[in-house]
């Protein structure tokens, strides 16, 4: 599933976080509870270096509790990097993250040398939300149309830390078409016209595995159908979503299945865990190598024809 990309907008904040790197001690980067690793934003990897990360899961109300603790674990065992669980529905987790900040930079945090942390996050995973808990005030717009660009701020949060707010568009992982879907069912991705059948079969395929019990009892079905497409259609007919002649709306189905799993309907639920993405990261990083190496191939072809 093809993701809308700019990589002017991701040019732009590539240019104005290096702009700023020497001033940073940490990187704070807002994720997805659902689904960390399709929330992440391959570009701050690259940048950081070896600067201290906190990884927040944010929306962990809305994540499974066991797969969330399986994050935490995984990122925690990476380099210079910790992580925390945390939900704007119990605002009092998110203070943790200013304690979190300061054993992360043990030289800074006293006055006259605050923690200077660059908070960013790919759209919708709450990094508004997060910013105005912090500062305890409307600094960021929330609950907005991604893809508003606006110059980096600083806020201080007092306690000894500052927040530079990242600037410009940062884009979710677009190599991995499992990524595209992911994002898609969380609502990460929502203004692009998308084949809604396509996305709720997707989800469904993983849910049948997932959280078989779950679904059954949320859509009365007495037994899962063989794969998501079909089940699709069984949930389309216990929800009257039919055409003349019986023929189940399968868009309408979709949206019924989307719709309730973003309110929370099924459950809490996540859609990927670590090791479901280091297998698959695995498989992108083959897939991207043997693509460069073709490249090299065609190029080294090319030049050796040009020279005769
Ligand atoms: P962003 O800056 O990263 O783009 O995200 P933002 O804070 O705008 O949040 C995106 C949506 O996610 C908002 O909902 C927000 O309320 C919701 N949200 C943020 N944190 C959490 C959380 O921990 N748990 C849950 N369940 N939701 C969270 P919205 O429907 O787009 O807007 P609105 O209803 O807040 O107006």
């Amino acid at each position: 599933m093809a993701i809308n990309w700019y990589p002017g907008h991701m040019h732009k904040a590539q240019r104005e976080i290096r702009k700023i790197l020497g001033e940073i001690d940490l990187f704070i980067e807002v994720l997805d509870a659902r689904i960390p690793y399709s929330s992440e934003n391959p570009m701050i990897a690259n940048i950081r270096g070896d600067k201290p990360c906190i990884k927040i899961l944010n929306k962990s109300d809305l994540a499974d509790p066991q797969i969330t603790a399986d994050w935490l674990a995984h990122f925690k065992q990476t380099k210079n990097t910790d992580a925390i669980a945390v939900t704007a529905k119990t605002p009092s987790t998110l203070k943790d993250i200013i304690a979190l900040c300061k054993s992360m930079a043990p030289n800074r945090g006293e006055p006259g040398k605050p923690v200077r942390a660059l908070i960013a996050g790919i759209p919708n995973v709450g990094k508004s939300t997060t910013i105005n808990i912090l500062a305890n005030r409307i600094i960021a717009k929330t609950g907005n149309e991604p893809a508003v660009t606006k110059a980096q701020q600083r806020i201080n949060i007092g306690d000894g830390v500052i927040l530079y707010d990242t600037p410009g568009m940062l884009w979710p992982k677009v190599e991995n078409e499992n990524s595209g879907y992911r994002l898609a069912i969380t609502g990460a991705i929502k203004e692009t016209a998308f084949d809604l059948d396509d996305i709720a079969t997707y989800a469904l395929d993983y849910l049948m595995q997932a959280y078989p019990e779950q679904l059954k009892a949320r859509y009365q079905l007495e037994a899962l159908a063989e794969n998501g497409y079909e089940t699709l259609e069984l949930i389309g007919k216990k929800r009257g979503c039919l055409r003349a002649g019986g023929r189940v709306e399968m868009n309408k189905a979709a949206k019924i299945v989307l719709t309730e799993l973003r309110d929370m309907q099924i459950e809490a639920i996540s859609m990927e865990t670590p090791e479901m993405c280091i297998a698959e990261q695995d498989e992108v990083e083959a897939r991207l190598a043997e693509k460069a190496q073709k490249q090299a191939e065609r190029k080294k072809k090319f030049k050796q024809k040009r020279n005769g």
